[in-house]
């Protein structure tokens, strides 16, 4: 029997604070109702959870790094990292299973600064303004793509 694919969810800074920060613009649930969404997603498609959030910029890119070979996908949402991170951007580079972007929020209808991802060109995909739906559509994705990598494979 062979083992169950895992799909990673990276969430950056401040994201543990869903629910409580900025209701009005990042809604109301929390990262663990995403977690729980994510967790239907996964169950949903058949592939294993590896859900994690960090404040912290240099342990996205050891998260990155360690699960570059162990997952069938990487949805990342960097928050405010997304804006400042080489690093970020250049661990991505070096995973080749499909990368998917997310914003909770549509980056593009909000202050400048937030309209420069330094990841969205080293990601296959990037998803924004679906609120936390978003990472659902992300890991709905990654098991379309995984499923097609197996069959042709
Ligand atoms: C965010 C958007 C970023 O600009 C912001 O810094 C975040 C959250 C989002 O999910 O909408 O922390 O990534």
């Amino acid at each position: 029997m062979t083992a169950p694919q895992r799909v990673a969810v990276l969430n950056g800074p401040n994201l543990n604070l869903l629910g409580e920060r900025q209701p009005e613009i990042y809604g109301h649930e929390t990262l663990d109702d995403v977690r729980a969404l994510c967790q239907r997603s996964a169950d949903a498609a058949g592939l294993e959870l590896d859900f994690r959030q960090t404040n912290h910029e240099g342990e996205l890119v050891d998260a990155i790094q360690q699960l570059r070979h162990s997952t069938v996908g990487l949805v990342v949402n960097a928050a405010a990292y997304t804006h400042t991170s080489v690093a970020i951007r250049d661990a991505l580079a070096v995973v080749t299973a499909p990368v998917i972007e997310v914003h909770i929020t549509n980056v593009h209808r909000r202050e400048s600064f937030r309209h420069h991802s330094y990841l969205s060109d080293v990601a296959d995909a990037v998803i924004v303004g679906c609120g936390v739906q978003g990472y659902e559509l992300a890991i709905a994705r990654i098991a379309h793509l995984a499923a097609d990598a197996a069959r042709s494979a």
